[in-house]
């Protein structure tokens, strides 16, 4: 077979980076963790939903944000307006809506009966006459929030870059993925005792494919290409995106697997879905985000910190159109379990991660021309951490 031989990440492409070890603190230390809470957390772009769970007029989802100490109210309005509110009413402070996610015509709190519209504003509170008080300065708190791909971002800073300008060059390319027009998904939430970055780590970097993966990563490594690296990097400001290396001769998939495939490529074609082959990009979006824009199977995943040593993950597979037979459905769980089954591998290995750490041992830690992901999302919290700490002194 004729293929251009591969060649991974030169040293040089990415020594703008830097070569030094980098603390190990900052993956665990709950003092550096209050930091990123405060420089990173309440200030960037969160990736939180996808407007596929917002399907009408009156349609809510609440979100926990433990990193920036927030609940969140997410609503589609009469007007068919997507906002975000902090998730607490504003007589006293009690938790508004507990339900994960619904459709209702308003938010009643329990406490004392104050009621707010799906546009946040206070329509009635009882005997209101006894407060000092228009109702119109009682609204929920609005939260910032944006659309890109169908992917609904948040974020907690008052007045915030908007978002396709923190996104940069990327907004076209993520624009133009299949996720946009997904209107529905495969979920898989899990909780682990890792640090956010250390979590996130393991899916910004290959080195790790052929030690840790070698029963579910076949088709990642070959003779050209024994680590399954990357076949390119770009950065893109506080983002970062890497080219899935294709492997010409990838061995056959399991039986399960490969039956999955071909029911979700003839379900893809019976939609009328195009499906256009290229190169499969990782988008890594700052701060905790990452897409893996497959044109079959848009697959992502999103990493709440919820302590220094304690994460929750997000992993999503989005879909176009509803199930149209049982052998679609089962081709949809099928990959998930899939993608479930390396995740199990990986997940011992973060643990283990973070046991070395959480030691404190370690004053050091190592990335290599093929981690320049990892060593990039550092660069970026550090910095943000950094200049919150200058700000703290002016
Ligand atoms: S705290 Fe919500 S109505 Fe009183
Ligand atoms: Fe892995």
């Amino acid at each position: 077979m004729n293929t251009i031989p591969f060649q991974p990440v030169r040293r040089d492409e990415v020594s703008w980076l830097g070569t030094t070890p980098i603390p190990a603190a900052p993956y665990y230390d709950p003092a550096y963790f209050e930091l990123e809470r405060e420089a990173v957390f309440k200030r960037s772009w969160l990736q939180i939903g996808h407007v596929c769970e917002l399907s009408g007029p009156g349609s809510f989802i609440r979100r926990e944000v433990e990193a920036a100490n927030a609940s969140v109210l997410i609503t589609r309005g009469k007007d068919n307006e997507i906002r975000a509110f902090h998730n607490i009413c504003t007589h006293r402070g009690t938790e508004l809506v507990q339900e994960e996610s619904g459709r209702r015509a308003n938010f009643s709190c329990r406490y004392h009966r104050w009621t707010f519209g799906t546009d946040g504003a206070l329509l009635s509170a009882p005997d209101f006459e006894q407060f000092n008080l228009a109702k119109a300065d009682c609204g929920l708190l609005r939260v910032a929030v944006e659309i890109c791909a169908g992917l609904i971002f948040i974020n907690f800073a008052p007045d915030p870059t908007p978002l396709r300008e923190s996104l940069g060059d990327l907004t076209v390319r993520l624009e133009a993925l299949p996720i946009s027009l997904a209107t529905n998904f495969t979920e898989y939430v899990y909780e682990i005792e890792a640090n956010w970055k250390l979590t996130y780590d393991n899916f910004q970097e290959n080195y790790h494919l052929r030690f840790i993966h070698p029963r579910s990563s076949g088709a990642g490594i070959g003779a050209e290409n024994p680590f399954g690296y990357a076949a390119g990097f770009s950065f893109h400001g506080q983002h970062r995106k890497q080219i899935i290396w294709s492997n010409p001769a990838p061995p056959p998939p399991p039986y399960t697997l490969s039956l999955a495939f071909r029911q979700a490529l003839a379900s893809a074609a019976a939609k009328g879905h195009v499906l256009t082959p290229g190169p499969t990009e990782y988008f890594a979006l700052f701060p905790n985000f990452f897409l893996l824009g497959s044109a079959l199977q848009p697959f992502s995943q999103m990493v709440m910190p919820i302590s220094a040593t304690r994460s929750r993950g997000v992993i999503r597979i989005y879909w176009i159109g509803e199930d149209a037979s049982a052998s679609e459905r089962f081709a949809r769980e099928a990959l998930m379990a899939s993608a479930r089954d390396v995740h199990c591998e990986d997940r011992d290995v973060i643990l283990a991660g973070q046991k070395g750490l959480s030691s404190g041992a370690l004053k050091h830690i190592h990335f290599q021309t093929q981690e320049a992901l990892c060593r990039h999302l550092y660069l970026q919290v550090d910095a943000m951490v950094q200049a919150y700490k200058a700000e703290d002194l002016v």
